[in-house]
Parts: structure tokens; sequence; C-alpha cells
């Protein structure tokens, strides 16, 4: 069994061009994802995220905000996604994950799997696929869980993450810039 999900997580980061620095001390397993934080980093501001989390019930957290695109979010870009895990002694530690990937549009529809089209739903686009033109969008609120159907691997190592997502162009600008920081829990544990 433990083989078999090996197997399969290797399968992706073959498959995905991901590069992971493996942490054999740290346990892997299927996992959920509990979102802690969005913010937004330096960049030349073409593409603003202004997006927070926020609790509406106990047991519900939305993302809420808008994105301003300066220039159209197209597959010119290149997205730069840099995961920094938390170490055992404290203190983050980069390049834990790593993928970089051009044609921005596409591939963030690919990444996205299912959460696609909930985001897309949430900031009331009429617009479904690659590229979106310059604007500004709002949503209401997204329940978080919509968007934890991610196409990604089913089973990691387990703690806590704070991921770099940069949108670049051809002469590597940072055009837009934001941080998720998220917490990857056993199925059954409870945040703390
Ligand atoms: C959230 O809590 C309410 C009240 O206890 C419950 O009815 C609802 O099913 C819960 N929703 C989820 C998604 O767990
Ligand atoms: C976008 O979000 C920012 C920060 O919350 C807010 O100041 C701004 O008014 C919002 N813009 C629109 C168009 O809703």
């Amino acid at each position: 069994m433990i083989i078999m999900k090996v197997y399969v997580l290797i399968t992706f980061l073959s498959v995905s061009n991901s590069k992971t620095n493996f942490m054999p001390n740290l346990p892997l397993g299927e996992y959920r994802i509990v979102f802690e934080k969005i913010y937004s980093c330096e960049s030349t501001n073409v593409f603003q995220y202004n997006l927070y989390f926020s609790k509406k019930t106990f047991n519900i957290t939305e993302m809420k905000g808008n994105i301003t695109f300066l220039l159209p979010f197209d597959d010119t870009l290149t997205l730069d996604i840099n995961g920094a895990s938390w170490g055992s002694i404290g203190g983050w530690k980069p390049n834990s994950m790593v993928y970089i990937t051009k044609n921005t549009c596409s591939n963030s529809k690919k990444l996205l799997g299912n959460a696609w089209y909930s985001l897309i739903k949430a900031f009331n686009g009429h617009i479904t696929s690659c590229p979106f033109p310059a604007g500004t969008y709002i949503t209401n609120g997204i329940d978080l869980k919509e968007l934890d159907n991610l196409n990604m691997p089913k089973v990691y190592f387990y703690g806590k993450y704070k991921v770099t997502f940069k949108i670049r162009n051809e002469e590597k600008n940072v055009l837009g810039c934001f941080v998720i920081e998220m917490t990857l829990l056993r199925p059954w544990e409870k945040p703390t």
C-alpha cells in the first residue's frame, strides 16, 4: 500500500516537472488542506490580488476580494510556484516544491482542476476559457472547501507551507505575486 502511494507521488512529480526536495523525516499520506492566509507580495502590480480569507461561520471560511488585471491573463506569461516548508526546528525552508511553467493561463486551469470552475463562477465570470481580458474581477465569497479539489498529488508530506505564486513576462519581470499559507493535515485531524 505504502509503496503504491509513493509510486503515485513519483509519477506525478515526473509528469508535472516539479522538483521536490524529499523530506524523509516528514510523514506523508493523504491529506486535507487548511488554508490559513493569502496576501500579495512585491511585483509591478500588473496583476493585482486583493484577496483575503474570512470566516463566515464556525465551519465555513470564504475567500473574498477582487483581482485586477491591467493586461490580459494569457499564455505569454510564466508561472513560478515556490513552496517553503516549515522546518521541524522552526524557520521557513524554501524550494521544498518548485514548479515553473509557461502558458500560465492554460496550465492554471490544469493545476486547479475542478477549483477552476468554482473560481470562475465565484468571480461572476462569463468568460470560461483563456485568455482573460484586462479588468477587475470581484467575488462576494467562495467557500474554501471548493478550492481543495485541486489537481495535485493526493499524497504529500504533512506540514505547514508558504507557497509563493509569481507571474512573469518574457523579460522575467514579476508582474503579479501572491502567497498562500496552508497546512496539510491528516484527513481526520482538526486545525490547532
Ligand atoms: C457546518 O455546521 C452546521 C451547523 O452545525 C452544519 O449544519 C453544517 O452541515 C456544517 N457544514 C459542513 C460543511 O460541515
Ligand atoms: C478591491 O479590494 C481592495 C482591498 O480590499 C479595496 O480597497 C478595493 O476597493 C477593492 N476594489 C473593488 C473594485 O472592489
